[in-house]
């Protein structure tokens, strides 16, 4: 099981210095308003997953007024402890070390290592944006296939460059030939980000039901749809029908100097009893949803990577009802690190098998 043992803090957001150890099991961070709680959960998982979930700019993690903050943790392995350090500077790209070595790629860095942050603003998956959306699914398979980042950059690079074209197309219509060949390349990159998408929001689906379901009891019945704006089917059959979208829509593409269809165009929309969530569901209903999307992620990734990811559970508890908050913690082997402003949130049977640990004015004590 992989878990965090050891953190240290210099200069990390309102944290002047912190060295602290951790046990594999429950660890709570309570404290008043605005004392450093949210701000440790951002560092453990900026540590392990190298962003930060509210992504915000690295500069914004060093400490008011300094140069640089240094992240330093080390996790459990069942290859053996596993020591990595992040020297953010305010001037100059991070550098990463792990083992006391510059690792310059994820490719080079120990992939048993990840964490899921859960927040109050994850109910934005649900009422947000569907950018919002696109982002979570992205960033899953990402963490599985670390390639679809490339695929992913270069297809929005693409759309950008194509974009440009379209709207000298709009001046220039006698040029309309050159835009052939984007489109294929287009094709070629969206279809394979589509295919990739449907097949994980599959896997997210099934996980998602059955945590909803043990939630709310069965009823209503959640579905997880993909809504793509091309003929969703197999890669071949995708790429054929995303260029004859692009040729149908060429004359509003080019009035518009936007390209209208394809994957950055997607949503990914949740169904109570066949009902749109955003529309229908309840408050309580969507915090769960929400909820549940970040456990589907935190059980897919520990199924497809054989270890649990650190949980991150930041003020959750309190918008739960008590016997919802048992079952978050319920049937799971992950580290897990809690913050709340009133232990009395927590459940006691979860209480008396924690370490709690109160935050002060970016310092703990336990
Ligand atoms: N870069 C920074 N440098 C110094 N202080 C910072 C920095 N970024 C944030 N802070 C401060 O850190 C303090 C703690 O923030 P944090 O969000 O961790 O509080 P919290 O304990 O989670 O509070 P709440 O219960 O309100 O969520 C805040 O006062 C915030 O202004
Ligand atoms: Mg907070």
């Amino acid at each position: 099981m992989m878990f965090l043992s050891n953190l240290r803090l210099v200069d990390f957001r309102n944290f002047k210095e912190l060295e602290v150890s951790f046990s594999s099991g429950i660890n709570i961070f309570y404290g008043d308003n605005a004392q450093g709680k949210t701000n440790l959960l951002e560092s453990i998982f900026y540590l392990s997953n190298l962003r930060s979930e509210k992504s915000a700019k690295d500069q914004q993690l060093i400490m008011h007024n300094k140069p640089m903050a240094y992240v330093k943790g080390v996790f459990d392995t069942r290859s053996g402890p596993v020591e990595r350090e992040i020297i953010l500077y305010t001037d100059r790209k991070k550098v990463v070390k792990e083992g006391g070595y510059q690792k310059n790629r994820w490719s080079e860095l120990c992939e048993d290592i990840s964490a899921v942050f859960f927040s109050p603003d994850d109910l934005l998956l649900i009422k947000g944006s569907p950018s919002i959306r696109r982002k979570y699914l992205d960033y899953l398979i990402y963490q599985l296939k670390p390639g679809y980042i490339r695929n992913l950059q270069a297809y929005y690079r693409i759309i950008s460059q194509r974009n440009v074209l379209l709207k000298s197309l709009k001046k220039n219509p006698s040029l309309s030939d050159s835009i052939e060949p984007w489109d294929l390349q287009l094709c070629d990159a969206g279809s394979r980000i589509l295919a990739e998408r449907l097949n994980y929001i599959e896997v997210i689906d099934k996980y998602v039901h059955e945590l909803f379901d043990s939630f709310c009891g069965g009823s209503p019945e959640l579905n997880v749809k993909y809504f793509s704006s091309v003929r969703i089917g197999t890669r071949e059959t995708i790429k054929r029908d995303f260029l004859i979208a692009l040729k149908h829509a060429r004359e509003k593409e080019i009035s518009r100097a936007f390209t209208l269809n394809g994957p950055h165009r997607d949503d990914i929309l949740f169904f109570l009893d066949g009902h749109d969530a955003r529309f229908f569901g309840s408050q309580g209903q969507q915090r769960i949803l929400a909820l549940c999307l970040k456990m589907a992620q935190a059980g897919i990734l520990a199924n497809e990577k054989g270890e649990s990811p650190i949980l991150l559970l930041d003020d959750v508890m309190s918008e739960l009802d008590f016997a919802k908050r048992r079952l978050i913690l319920e049937n799971n082997d992950s580290q897990v690190f809690i913050t709340t402003a009133d232990l009395n949130f927590i459940p006691d049977e979860i209480l008396s098998r924690s370490n709690v640990y109160r935050v002060i004015s970016g310092s703990l004590e336990w």
